[in-house]
């Protein structure tokens, strides 16, 4: 398994990765548009030339960013790289100095294997709310808040 930063090349994969799980209500669909803008964002997991996992990290407020888009291909589930995924992208944020990394899942038992604990939304940082106004469920979300402290707070 290869596990590396996306380029343009990788664009389609994700799309079709992200939005294939979109279909069936399990994550939020992405549009090319934003996978172009935030492309920097994503560490993808390749295993014979075909990528087979990818998550991103964002940066949303001071010394917090959110694990988003994490998907692993259906063949590949349970073989370990969603947690790689989550652990490289857990780095890049400690690097980055972030202290605080959260995720809005549907999997919240995934996460806690991780060290992620469940929080109510609301206690996160009113800029995570700017972008859920785009989403097409807001106001009405039903994914679960997890998050995991990676550093002390100054
Ligand atoms: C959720 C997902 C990313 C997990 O990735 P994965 O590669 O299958 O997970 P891993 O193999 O790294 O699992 C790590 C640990 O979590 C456990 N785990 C995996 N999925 C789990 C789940 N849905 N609920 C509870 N535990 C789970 C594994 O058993 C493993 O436990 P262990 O350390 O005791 O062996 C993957 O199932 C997926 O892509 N699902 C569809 C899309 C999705 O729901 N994405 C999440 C959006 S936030």
């Amino acid at each position: 398994m290869v596990y590396r930063k996306a380029t343009f090349k990788d664009v389609e994969a994700i799309h079709k990765v992200v939005n294939d799980y979109a279909l069936q209500g399990v994550m939020l669909s992405r549009a090319r548009n934003t996978i172009y803008e935030t492309l920097r964002e994503y560490i993808l997991a390749e295993q014979d030339g075909e990528v087979v996992g990818l998550g991103a990290l964002h940066l949303v407020w001071d010394e917090l960013a959110e694990i988003r888009s994490l998907a692993v291909v259906p063949s590949t589930v349970k073989t370990g790289i969603g947690r790689e995924i989550v652990e490289r992208l857990t780095q890049e944020a400690l690097d980055l100095g972030v202290k605080t990394v959260f995720a809005l899942t549907y999997q919240p038992g995934f996460f806690a294997k991780l060290g992620f604990h469940e929080v109510e939304k609301e206690t996160l940082s009113p800029k995570v709310w700017k972008e859920c106004i785009n989403c097409p469920k807001f106001p009405h979300c039903d994914e679960i808040a997890v998050v995991k402290e990676i550093g002390t707070k100054a």
